[in-house]
C-alpha cells in the first residue's frame, strides 16, 4: 500500500520507491503540509512546524489566546485566500453576499485502488505494470456550502505523487471562482533554486537558474496555449544540485493553456510553490452543483540530480501519459514536405519526393499545410477543410493510395483551431472566430482564432476531418496551432473569465472524439513547432514538433532544455536541408541526421536535391534509427554535457545495461584544439564493454570513471555515435 492513513484518519502517508509526502489534519482541522522529500518511515513529523508569535501574522478563531497559531506561517496543502495567510493562495472564492473568504477545513478522506481520472482533462492512467493509488481528501469551506476534493495520485514504483483539485459549491447560491490553483509545495526549510525553461518561437526550453528568494520568482502563460515562451514544468533543486546529485522536485502541469507557477521565500525563510491554472483573465461561475475541475500537477522527487528527476519524468509521461497503439509501436519514420516546398507542390512534385523518401527506407510521407481550401499562402483557406483536389490533381484518396502503393504511409496537417478572414468558413459563420464586437481583433499570422469552447465549432470539425480521415488512407494527423490567444469572447456565455479554460477543455474534447473515432492514428502535437510542448498534449499525441528551428546546433539545446522532463520519445526532430531555413548555418549530413535520431525521427527536404552521398547516409540513418530504436525510444537518457560548451554529447543505455550509445557533437572550433574527453554513464560496472570508437573492451565501471578521449578532435559541427556493447 503506497497511500497509508493513522488510525484517526488524520495522518497522511504517500510513499514511493524512494521519496515520501506526508500531510496532517490537525485538530482545528487544517489540512498541514509536514513534509515531502526522501523516504521516511511513517511517523508524525508535525514535530517539524516550529510555532511562533508572529507580529501581523493573525489567528483563526479556533486558535483561541494562543498567537503562535497562525495560516500565515503554517505550511498547508490548500490555502485559501482571505482568510490570514497573505502569501500566494491557491484557491480565491468570492460569495453571493459580495464576501471574499476560502476557508477549508478537513472533513474526512477515501482511498481508490487505480488512478483517478479529471473529466475532461488529461491525467496519468495506470498500465499493465503498474496502477497507481488515490487519496481523496474533503474539505468544507467554514461558512458556505463550497466543498474541495483534493486529489493524490500515487505511483510508487515511478516515484511520482500526482496532485488535482475538485471544487464543488453544494450551496443554493452562486459563487465566483476567481483562482484555483492545483497544487501548493511548502518547504519550512532550506533553500532552493528553480529552475524554468524558457524560450521563444524557434528557440524553446532553455533551462534558467535562479535562486528563489524573497522577491518573488513566477513564469506562466496568459497566451491560451502553454506557450513557447514559458513551459510548465520547473523544477526545484538545492543550490548544490548538479546533474548527477542533489535534491531535485519537479512539478509539471498536464495542461495545454494559461498556467503559472511561482515560487517565493516567505518572512520567516519558508519557501512556497504553487501551480495551476494562471488566474489572470480566469474566473469561473459555480452555480448550485456544479463543480470545476483543475488539472493534473505531477510531481516527483530524486536525490539523485536533475538526472535522476528527468528519468522518472521520462518514465512517467511515456508509459503513464501517453495513450494507445504508439505507446507500444514502432514510431515511422517520415518526410515532411514543408521545408521541401511550402505552399508550392502539386502531386507529381510530391509523388517524386515520396518515390526517393521510399527508395532510401523512409516510411511515411507527411503532406502539409496547402493541401485545402484556397491555401497558396498562410493569408487565406484555414477552416476550409475540403481537399483543393485541383491543387493536388485528383482526390486524396488518390494521392494516399499512390503513396501507399510505394509502401509508405501517408500523413496530413491541420490546423483547427484556426480560421483565415479569407475562408468560405469565416465568410459563413464570422461569429465562430474569437473577436470583442465592435473592435477590430488582432491577428496572427493573419489568422484568427476559433471558439473552441463552442460545440458546434467542435462538431463542425469533426465532421470535416472525420469525412476527410475516412475517404482517403490516412495514417497520422499533425495538429498545428500557429497564434497565441486574445481578444476573448464568446456569444455562448457572458462570463469571459471562463474562456481560455473552456478553449482548452473544447480542444481536449475535440482530441478525444477524434481518438475515438480513429483510434490507431498516430497524431503528432504542433504549434508552431514547440508553443504547445507540454505533459496534457501528450495524453493524446506521443511525439510533439520539438521547434520549427531545425538547426541541428539550436537543436542541441532545444532537444537539450526539453529532455528535462519529456521523453526523447516525444519530441519530433527532422533532417532539413542547408543552409539551414531558420539560421543560415551549414552542418554536415551527418550531424543532422545524429541530432534528429535523438527524437521521433524524419526528414524535411526534397531528397532529390541533396547529393546521392548524402542519399547514402539517409539510408544508413534510417537503418541507425531501426537499430537504435529501443534506445532511443525506450532506453534510459543521459545528459553528458550542457550544450555550451565546445560539444554537447548525450547518452542512452538499454533496460538491461548491456548496451549505450553516445552522441557527441562538436559545436565550435579552435587552433591548437584541446583534447576532446567524455564521459560515459549508467554502465553496469562490473560488465565488460566493447567500445564501437576504438575497439576497446574495459569494464563498465572503468568506463565511467576514466571516460574517453577522441583520438582526433572533430571538425566545427562533426559529430559521432559511439557504442558501448557488453560482451557475453
Ligand atoms: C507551423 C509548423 C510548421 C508547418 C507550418 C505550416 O509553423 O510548425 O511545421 O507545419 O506551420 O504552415
Amino acid at each position: 500500500m503506497a497511500i497509508k492513513v493513522d488510525k484517526e484518519g488524520r495522518l497522511f502517508h504517500l510513499q514511493t520507491k524512494d521519496s515520501t509526502y506526508q500531510m496532517y489534519a490537525d485538530e482545528k482541522g487544517i489540512l498541514l503540509h509536514t513534509y515531502y522529500g526522501k523516504k521516511i518511515d511513517e511517523e508524525n513529523l508535525r514535530g517539524l512546524i516550529c510555532r511562533a508569535d508572529v507580529g501581523f501574522s493573525g489567528n483563526p478563531p479556533e486558535a483561541g489566546e494562543d498567537r503562535s497559531y497562525s495560516l500565515d506561517c503554517l505550511p498547508q496543502e490548500m490555502p485559501g485566500s482571505g482568510v490570514g495567510d497573505y502569501r500566494d493562495d491557491c484557491i480565491r472564492l468570492w460569495h453571493s453576499d459580495g464576501s471574499m473568504a476560502a476557508d477549508f477545513r478537513y472533513v474526512g478522506y477515501e482511498i481508490l485502488a487505480g488512478s483517478y481520472r479529471i473529466p475532461g482533462l488529461p491525467a496519468l492512467h495506470d498500465s499493465e505494470e503498474e496502477q497507481g493509488q488515490t487519496l481523496v481528501i474533503t474539505l468544507k469551506e467554514v461558512a458556505s456550502q463550497v466543498m474541495v476534493c483534493l486529489y493524490y495520485g500515487v505511483f510508487e514504483a515511478e516515484n511520482v505523487i500526482t496532485r488535482a483539485v475538485r471544487v464543488e459549491n453544494q450551496g443554493k447560491e452562486d459563487v465566483i471562482l476567481d483562482e484555483c490553483l492545483s497544487c501548493c509545495l511548502d518547504f519550512q526549510f532550506g533553500d532552493l533554486d528553480m529552475v524554468t525553461f524558457a524560450g521563444r518561437h524557434a528557440m524553446e526550453r532553455g533551462p534558467e537558474r535562479n535562486p528563489v528568494g524573497r522577491t518573488r520568482l513566477e513564469v506562466g502563460s496568459v497566451r491560451g496555449t502553454s506557450s513557447h515562451q514559458y513551459n510548465p514544468a520547473v523544477i526545484l533543486c538545492s543550490p548544490q544540485a548538479t546533474e548527477d546529485f542533489g535534491d531535485c522536485y519537479g512539478m509539471c502541469l498536464a495542461y495545454s493553456g494559461n498556467f503559472v507557477v511561482s515560487a517565493q521565500k516567505d518572512q520567516r525563510g519558508q519557501t512556497r510553490a504553487v501551480m495551476g491554472i494562471n488566474p489572470r483573465q480566469f474566473s469561473f461561475c459555480l452555480k448550485e452543483g456544479e463543480a470545476f475541475d483543475a488539472p493534473q500537477v505531477i510531481l516527483s522527487y530524486s536525490d539523485r540530480g536533475f538526472t535522476g528527476l528527468s528519468h522518472q519524468y521520462h518514465r512517467i509521461l511515456r508509459e503513464h501519459m501517453c495513450r494507445g497503439k504508439y505507446v507500444r509501436a514502432r514510431r515511422p519514420v517520415l518526410i515532411n514536405n514543408w521545408e521541401a516546398t511550402y505552399f508550392d507542390f502539386n502531386e507529381e512534385k510530391l509523388m517524386a519526393i515520396a518515390r526517393k523518401a521510399s527508395s532510401l527506407g523512409i516510411e511515411m510521407l507527411v503532406l502539409d499545410d496547402g493541401w485545402f481550401g484556397k491555401r497558396d499562402s498562410d493569408n487565406s483557406g484555414l477552416g476550409d477543410w475540403f481537399v483543393n483536389e485541383k491543387k493536388l490533381g485528383g482526390s486524396l484518396k488518390r494521392l494516399g493510395d499512390r503513396i501507399h502503393d510505394l509502401g509508405m504511409q501517408f500523413g496530413l496537417w491541420f490546423e483547427p483551431e484556426m480560421v483565415s478572414q479569407d475562408s468560405d468558413l469565416y465568410r459563413a459563420h464570422p461569429d465562430w472566430a474569437v473577436q470583442v464586437p465592435g473592435r477590430e481583433p488582432n491577428r496572427g499570422r493573419n489568422q484568427l482564432v476559433l471558439d473552441m469552447s463552442r460545440k458546434e465549432v467542435r462538431d463542425y470539425l469533426l465532421e470535416r476531418m472525420t469525412d476527410i480521415l475516412s475517404n482517403a488512407p490516412i495514417d497520422y494527423v499533425k495538429w498545428d496551432m500557429n497564434r497565441s490567444v486574445c481578444d476573448i469572447y464568446s456569444h455562448t456565455y457572458n462570463r469571459i473569465g471562463e474562456f481560455y479554460h473552456r478553449y482548452v477543455c473544447g480542444v481536449y474534447d475535440l482530441l478525444e472524439r477524434l481518438l475515438a473515432r480513429f483510434p490507431d492514428l498516430l497524431l503528432e502535437g504542433c504549434s508552431g513547432g514547440g508553443g504547445r510542448f507540454d505533459a496534457g498534449m501528450l495524453y493524446y499525441s506521443p511525439q510533439i514538433w520539438c521547434s520549427d528551428n531545425t538547426d541541428a546546433i539550436n537543436r542541441l539545446d532545444i532537444q537539450y532544455g526539453t529532455s528535462f522532463f519529456y521523453p526523447v520519445s516525444t519530441m519530433g526532430s527532422h533532417v532539413s536541408a542547408v543552409p539551414n531555413h531558420q539560421t543560415g548555418r551549414v552542418t554536415p549530413f551527418q550531424t543532422r541526421g545524429h541530432v534528429a535520431l535523438s527524437g521521433s525521427f524524419g526528414y524535411e527536404l526534397d531528397l532529390n536535391k541533396v547529393t546521392e552521398e548524402e542519399q547514402a547516409l539517409v539510408k544508413e540513418q534510417v537503418a541507425q534509427f531501426h537499430k537504435y530504436y529501443e534506445l532511443t525510444h525506450e532506453g534510459t537518457y543521459y545528459r553528458l554535457s550542457g550544450p555550451a560548451g565546445r560539444f554537447c554529447a548525450w547518452e542512452f543505455v538499454d533496460a538491461d545495461q548491456s548496451q549505450a550509445l553516445e552522441t557527441l557533437v562538436m559545436t565550435s572550433a579552435e587552433g591548437n584544439p584541446m583534447p576532446v574527453h567524455t564521459t560515459v554513464k549508467g554502465l553496469d560496472p562490473e560488465k565488460r564493454y566493447r567500445c564501437s570508437y576504438n575497439d576497446m573492451v574495459c569494464s563498465g565501471r572503468t568506463w565511467m570513471n576514466g571516460g574517453l578521449t577522441l583520438e582526433r578532435v572533430p571538425g566545427e559541427y562533426e559529430s559521432l555515435l559511439i557504442e558501448w556493447r557488453a560482451e557475453e
